[in-house]
């Protein structure tokens, strides 16, 4: 019997949507079944460009479609829990853009709605599919750097004309550390586990006319005793990437999410004298594998097996980079208050 073949629509009518749409269209177990855009210009383009005949601009429509199996939502964030509390109360399963949300308030709705339907969600935290950030998390498992005592990662980017389609980045709850910041949250907890408390410090000198402060220095200590520092900037001039760094015991990792390999220092010792031997380690560069992404969110809906970025680890970004922002306005540690489910 041939295997059924997912119904899978893109909410969100952008560059990056279209490449979720490209990786639905190269899953042989998927097909791209409409395009959602509010604005109908950018929902036909985008149809058009990938080949697809359905288009709406309503995502309501979609919501208690039969034929639909699941949607991958790249919409503002604003608008991440309506659209995936909706999708997850009719059954579909849903790949939510990062970050999850906005607040705790509303990744507590879509767990709670996750916690009572059928659908499943994911969480669109796309370092985990990077393929540097997943070597880097291969050989700290296997434990060739020792263990961890200092972890630092960050998002510095350069926003200046990223407003988003009418402005939506400006919205003052869309905090640089929450909107971006989530993306060194998640590597560095992917490896590290869960800060306990954060403390932060943080300016406002780039970008003037936007509502909050576009650059922050967060330190946290994670579990096993492990010191971490996140740096977060939306005004940063110089090339995007995300240069994070592990030392361990026997040995350090320095690795990005736009280079051609990997940086690894090890203990050695040759001829009775020791020292520390540098390798690069060659990786794809690829910092936006959505491919690998879809791959896995249909993988984990063929197979039944729990969803590999689960809406969990998504709220748990959320919480830690909501007490970062909280510990910077007040000038204090925050203690993380993570959902209770
Ligand atoms: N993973 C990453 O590295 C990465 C990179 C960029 C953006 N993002 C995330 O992806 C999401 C979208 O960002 P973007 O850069 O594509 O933004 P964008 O502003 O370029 O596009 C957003 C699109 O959503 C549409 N839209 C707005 N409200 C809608 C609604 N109610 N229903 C249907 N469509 C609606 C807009 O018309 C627009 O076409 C955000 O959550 C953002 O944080 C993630």
């Amino acid at each position: 019997m041939s295997e059924k073949i997912l119904n899978i629509a893109v909410i969100g009518g952008s560059g990056l949507a279209q490449k979720h749409a490209e990786g639905i269209i190269k899953d042989p177990r998927a097909n791209l079944y409409a395009i959602c855009d509010i604005d109908p210009e950018r929902a036909s383009a985008l149809a058009e460009k990938v080949g697809c005949t359905k288009v709406l601009t309503d995502y309501r429509e979609l919501v208690n479609d039969d034929e639909l199996d699941a949607v991958v939502l790249v919409t503002p964030d604003q608008v991440h829990a309506e659209h995936t509390c909706a999708f997850l109360n009719a059954g579909k399963h849903v790949l939510c853009e990062k970050p999850m949300a906005l607040s705790m308030e509303e990744c507590e709705q879509m767990l709670k709605a996750e916690k009572e339907g059928t659908g499943r969600l994911m969480v669109g935290q796309i370092g985990r599919c990077t393929p540097a950030f997943a070597l880097t998390k291969r050989l700290i498992a296997k434990g060739r750097i020792g263990e961890l005592m200092f972890v630092e990662s960050e998002y510095a980017h350069n926003y200046g004309k990223a407003r988003g389609y009418k402005d939506w980045r400006l919205d003052p709850r869309r905090h640089i550390v929450i909107g971006g910041g989530c993306h060194a949250v998640d590597f560095l907890r992917w490896i590290a586990g869960d800060p306990e408390e954060v403390y932060a410090y943080s300016t406002h000198k780039v970008l003037t006319d936007w509502p909050t402060d576009d650059t922050t220095i967060a330190i946290m200590k994670f579990p096993g005793n492990i010191a971490g520092k996140v740096f977060v900037s939306s005004g940063c001039k110089r090339g995007y990437t995300m240069r994070s760094c592990f030392y361990g015991t026997k040995g350090t990792i320095i690795c990005d999410n736009t280079s051609d390999h990997i940086q690894i220092f090890e203990d050695n010792e040759d001829e009775g004298r020791k020292y520390t031997k540098a390798a690069n380690i060659p990786v794809e560069i690829n910092n936006h594998n959505a491919f690998e992404e879809i791959r896995q969110f249909v993988e984990a809906i063929v197979t039944g097996e729990p969803m590999p970025i689960s809406a969990l680890e998504g709220a748990h970004d959320v919480a830690v980079c909501a007490a970062i922002v909280e510990a910077a306005a007040k000038g204090h540690p925050i203690k993380v208050k993570y959902p209770k489910v």
